[in-house]
């Protein structure tokens, strides 16, 4: 299980942390996973996904908030405590090429964490490599026809796989996908993706799940929460359906009408495209809509007052003019 509490991170710029350079790349952000649960985070390029999933893998500071790795705070574990809480979040990445050693066989890169494991068990080599089977079997890989082999000779499905495989070595609660399917080929994609929801279902691993792409968000976790995120901010959260379905957030909105086809898409209704605005770089004002700039439906409250999230608990969204628009219809089973 993994929660977060009004988690901030601000780079800070050439004057310190305050500077008007200063970048505030997640800005109270709180979610809560249960054990084999999934939520997914959207958003543009730059909004702080890979912050956030960073933050999560204990590779990035925060500047506010709290995290908690099956109920053990971040902040406050002793030094070797931490080690082993940050073991159980393990982080995917979107290029498994540069997550593993050219020059190094799968074994070998396998065997690191194993040996780990096994010295802090007690166990012996014939676990590690009873172990090793093991996990490849899980991410559906022959492990014959792999030990001996190094990253190139692999297809980019498999090497993503491997990358899978090394983390289950540890026993993660929590795996954060980071546009983990991206740079994979589409025909392959889907069998990474089925490999993220398996988990969760066999091992209750709960899966943050990063990207770009609505379809697979959707794929990984129907069942779960989908925030969407712009500069740093929810923008709009809730159970992954509602918000596809009944987006109230214009930038959802127009996120989703960026979105080219998805299952079962019926025809269309005027609200099909919602325009966005140029992307403004820049600090917006404290108390402005961080949106406003780019929002097609903006008034002048929303250049005065930043909106707080609002709704019913379960589905919210930052806007002083909610409106359900019908952007893409889906199909609500696959
Ligand atoms: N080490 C850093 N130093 C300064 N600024 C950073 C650093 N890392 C990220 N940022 C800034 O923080 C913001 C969020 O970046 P982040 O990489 O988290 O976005 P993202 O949503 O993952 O984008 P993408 O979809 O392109 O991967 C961006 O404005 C980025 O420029
Ligand atoms: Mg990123």
């Amino acid at each position: 299980m993994i929660e977060v509490r009004r988690l901030e991170k601000t780079f800070p710029g050439k004057h310190g942390l305050l500077g008007h350079d200063a970048v505030k790349a997640v800005q109270d952000v709180s979610f809560r996973i249960p054990d084999g649960g999934a939520v997914s985070f959207i958003g543009e390029s730059g909004c702080g996904k890979t912050t956030i999933g960073r933050i999560l893998a204990g590779l990035e500071n925060y500047t506010a908030g709290e995290v908690l790795v099956d109920g053990q705070n971040l902040a406050t574990v002793d030094r070797r405590q931490r080690e082993a809480v940050l073991r159980r979040v393990q982080l995917i990445q979107q290029d498994p090429y540069q997550a593993l050693n050219p020059a190094r066989t799968i074994e070998q890169a396998l065997s690191d964490p194993l040996k780990v494991m096994a010295k802090a068990r007690g166990a012996d080599t014939a676990w590690i490599l009873q172990r090793m089977e093991e996990v490849l079997g899980l991410v559906g890989l022959e492990p014959e026809a792999v030990v001996h082999k190094y990253p190139h000779m692999l297809s980019g499905g498999q090497r993503q796989r491997i990358v899978i495989a090394r983390a289950l070595t540890v026993e993660p609660s929590v795996l954060v996908a980071d546009e983990a399917v991206s740079m994979i080929d589409v025909s392959l994609r889907l069998g990474v993706l089925k490999l993220l929801r398996d988990l969760r279902e066999k091992f209750h691993i709960s899966l943050i799940f990063i990207t770009h792409d609505v379809a697979s968000a959707r794929y990984v976790g129907e069942d779960g929460q989908m925030f969407v995120i712009y500069k740093g901010m929810i923008a709009e959260q809730g159970p992954t359906d509602d918000v596809i379905l009944h987006p109230q957030h214009p930038y959802t909105q127009a996120l989703l009408s960026a979105v080219p086809v998805l299952k079962g898409l019926e025809s269309p209704g005027s609200d099909r495209y919602i325009p966005l605005k140029e992307l403004d770089h820049g600090q917006s004002p404290e108390n402005a809509c961080l949106f406003a700039p780019r929002c097609p439906f903006a008034q002048p409250l929303c250049e005065t007052e930043r909106p707080a999230l609002q709704g019913a608990s379960g589905h919210q969204y930052a806007c002083h003019y909610p409106q359900e628009r019908h952007v893409v219809a889906v199909a609500l089973k696959e």
